[in-house]
């Protein structure tokens, strides 16, 4: 059944690069424990999308729980778009590969920004460190199948394709991936992160270690996030509604403008102006189900690998707009995640100095992946590297 997916693989083409990226399609076949939440009519106008985030917002309640009339287990066979990039002639087993897992707003591309002949790109500098990467669309969006907004599209179901993706590369089920990875280091961004935090919770050894970045559990300051986005039908959105090649139907909603994207994603003076811009011109959406479902994270994790979590220093988000401002005796508010990971084998954090939420659309992004990379390289997941090392900048 996978063979027919090999003729889905193809060079991605036009750039200039010492990458050789592979677009494939993964199909999976998953099935969850969803939230059914039968007490909310799916919005499908502008004013509804208003009215859901009124309702998600406001203090004193707890709208999931309003919502929840049961849960139910979905299954279904779904495509997930994935991009599987190795340094030019480096395929070869016994690397690391990195999975990544992007968050709201965006699609994979956020992981491989071609913006300004990518000197942004994570992949890049990844692969310039010796490891290979493995960039999807999210289950739900972008050029992965779409589903319900509402009861089939929630964190729950995510979890199991990112999991499901995982197992097919460790036993190398994956067409087109000829090497396999002697380990698999999961690095989310924000929801993406908080899937890569489930992941490892439920499913321990299908990671060998994992990067949380724009990332706490402090949830204190996710109506900064609801309300700041301004969220807006996607499907009435020409910029959104353009961006994949199938549509989203109501229920999928974007950041309204510009200054939306802003609020949520950057720290003034420290960005292109030209790459809000750009974020603006490729905001992806997101679905009611995960904005339902996206605290339903474990408040604790077994997970026995090593753990890194880097903020900006001025993510909204997750730190309410400054990282370090904690009452009490911490240092910061990603070195409090270290609470929720008793076993893990190391944890660390760090906060990137002038950087908001989205730490990879930001002028010292590179800055960001090198203490990433650093502190895998500690733990012994760098490549040794046989190739002459080759970077863009
Ligand atoms: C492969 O995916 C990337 C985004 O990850 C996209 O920019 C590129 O156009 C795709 N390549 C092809 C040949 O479709
Ligand atoms: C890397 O490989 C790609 C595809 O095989 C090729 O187009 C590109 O020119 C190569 N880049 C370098 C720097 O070797
Ligand atoms: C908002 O909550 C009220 C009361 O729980 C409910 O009747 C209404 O359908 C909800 N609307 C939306 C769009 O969430
Ligand atoms: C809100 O309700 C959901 C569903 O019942 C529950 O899982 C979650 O823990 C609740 N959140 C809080 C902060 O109590
Ligand atoms: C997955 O993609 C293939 C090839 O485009 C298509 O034939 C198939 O119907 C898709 N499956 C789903 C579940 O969307
Ligand atoms: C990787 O190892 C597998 C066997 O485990 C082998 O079939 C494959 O050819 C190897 N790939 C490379 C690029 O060496
Ligand atoms: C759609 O998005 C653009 C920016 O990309 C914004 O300027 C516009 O107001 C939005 N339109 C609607 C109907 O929300
Ligand atoms: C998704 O598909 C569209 C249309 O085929 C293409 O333009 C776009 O580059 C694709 N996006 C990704 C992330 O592959
Ligand atoms: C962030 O919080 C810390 C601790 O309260 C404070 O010293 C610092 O000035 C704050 N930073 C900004 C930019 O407000
Ligand atoms: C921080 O405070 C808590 C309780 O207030 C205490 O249990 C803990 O030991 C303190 N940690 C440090 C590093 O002082
Ligand atoms: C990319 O290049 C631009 C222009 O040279 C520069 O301003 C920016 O800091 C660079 N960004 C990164 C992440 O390297
Ligand atoms: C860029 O990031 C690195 C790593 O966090 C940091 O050491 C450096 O001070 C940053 N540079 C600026 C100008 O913020």
């Amino acid at each position: 059944m996978l063979s027919s997916t090999i003729g889905l693989w193809f060079l991605a083409a036009g750039t200039v690069s010492a990458k050789t990226c592979y677009n494939v399609t993964v199909p999976v076949s998953i099935s969850a424990r969803n939230g059914v939440f039968d007490g909310l009519k799916t919005p499908t106008t502008n004013t509804d999308a208003t009215a859901f985030v009124l309702n998600m917002t406001r203090q004193g309640g707890n709208f999931t729980d309003d919502a929840l009339t049961d849960y139910d287990t979905v299954s279904g066979r779904y495509n997930i778009s994935t991009q599987y990039c190795a340094p030019n002639g480096t395929v070869s087993n016994g690397t690391t590969l990195q999975i990544l897992t992007h968050g709201i707003g965006f699609d994979r591309t956020y992981w491989d920004l071609p913006y300004n002949n990518f000197n942004y790109s994570y992949v890049d500098y990844a692969l310039s460190r010796g490891f290979q990467t493995l960039s999807y669309d999210r289950l739900g969006l972008g050029n992965s199948s779409h589903g319900d907004p509402k009861n089939e599209i929630q964190t729950f179901l995510e979890v199991e394709a990112l999991a499901q993706i995982t197992r097919m590369i460790r036993n190398g089920s994956v067409p087109g991936i000829r090497s396999k990875p002697s380990k698999i280091v999961h690095v989310g961004h924000a929801y993406g992160s908080a899937q890569t935090y489930a992941l490892v919770a439920k499913y321990p050894s299908l990671s060998d270690g994992i990067v949380l970045t724009g990332f706490s559990l402090n949830s204190s300051f996710t109506p900064l996030f609801l309300a700041g986005a301004n969220f807006q039908q996607a499907s009435q959105n020409r910029t959104t509604s353009t961006q994949s090649s199938n549509k989203y139907s109501p229920g999928y909603l974007s950041s309204g403008n510009a200054g939306n994207s802003e609020f949520l994603f950057f720290y003034p003076n420290h960005f292109d102006p030209k790459i809000l811009a750009y974020a603006e011109q490729n905001k992806q959406p997101v679905t009611v189900g995960e904005l339902l479902t996206m605290a339903s994270v474990p408040t604790t994790n077994d997970f026995t690998g090593p753990v890194f979590v880097i903020d900006g220093s001025n993510d909204v988000p997750f730190c309410g707009g400054n990282c370090t401002a904690i009452g009490g005796n911490g240092t910061s508010i990603a070195a409090g995640v270290k609470d929720a990971f008793p076993s893990a084998k190391t944890f660390s954090s760090y906060i990137q100095p002038n950087t908001g939420h989205g730490l990879n659309l930001h002028y010292n992004a590179t800055g960001g992946y090198k203490e990433i990379a650093d502190f895998l390289q500690k733990q012994g997941f760098a490549m040794k590297m046989k190739m002459k090392k080759k970077t863009r900048n």
